[in-house]
């Protein structure tokens, strides 16, 4: 029997900077920022598979901006790659800065694979991905890429 084919979904989170978000530099704690990643890719990984997922891994990350107390973020999540179980999916962060008239600039992306379990954690099959355009194509080749590394890393 064929599997099933899907597009991707983007979603959207927002987020506001609150003071307790902030670290002892004045700027936003990185830790947070994982966090509210994790959670963009966790929502883009549900509203694909519609089933529970977990996350399996995270690529690495680089801070080259650091948004402070009241800047607006959104994070746009997409799943770019599918595997049997698990997906990657590409979370893009958008920081707004309230102060700077409304300048709303890429401040970080991050690459986090999911896999669909069911209540017992074991691993269940997705829909594989459709890509059809030449940008999904080069994602695909990406999340490609990242499986392939997690692989190699699990066997050392
Ligand atoms: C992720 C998890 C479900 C994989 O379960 P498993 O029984 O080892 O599964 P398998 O080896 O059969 O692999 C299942 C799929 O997961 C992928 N996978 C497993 N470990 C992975 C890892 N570390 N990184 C990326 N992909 C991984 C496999 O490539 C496979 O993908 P495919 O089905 O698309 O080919 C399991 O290790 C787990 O539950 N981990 C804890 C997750 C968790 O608690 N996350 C929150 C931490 S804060």
């Amino acid at each position: 029997m064929s599997r099933t084919t899907k597009k991707t979904e983007i979603v959207t989170n927002i987020e506001v900077i609150f003071p307790a978000d902030i670290n002892h530099h004045g700027t936003l704690f990185g830790g947070r920022l994982m966090a509210w990643m994790d959670k963009a890719a966790y929502y883009a990984a549900f509203r694909y598979s519609t089933q529970p997922c977990v996350t399996a891994s995270v690529e690495s990350l680089d801070f080259a901006i650091a948004p402070q107390v009241g800047d607006l973020l959104d994070f746009i999540g997409k799943v770019i790659y599918t595997g049997s179980s698990s997906m990657v999916i590409r979370v893009d962060v958008f920081r707004t800065n309230v102060h700077h008239e409304n300048e709303r600039r890429l401040a970080n992306t991050g690459y986090f694979t999911f896999v669909a379990v069911d209540q017992k954690g074991k691993p269940q099959a997705i829909p594989l991905l459709l890509v059809e355009t030449e940008e999904e194509r080069m994602l695909w080749k990406k999340g490609e890429e990242i499986k392939t590394q997690a692989a190699t890393r699990r066997r050392k």
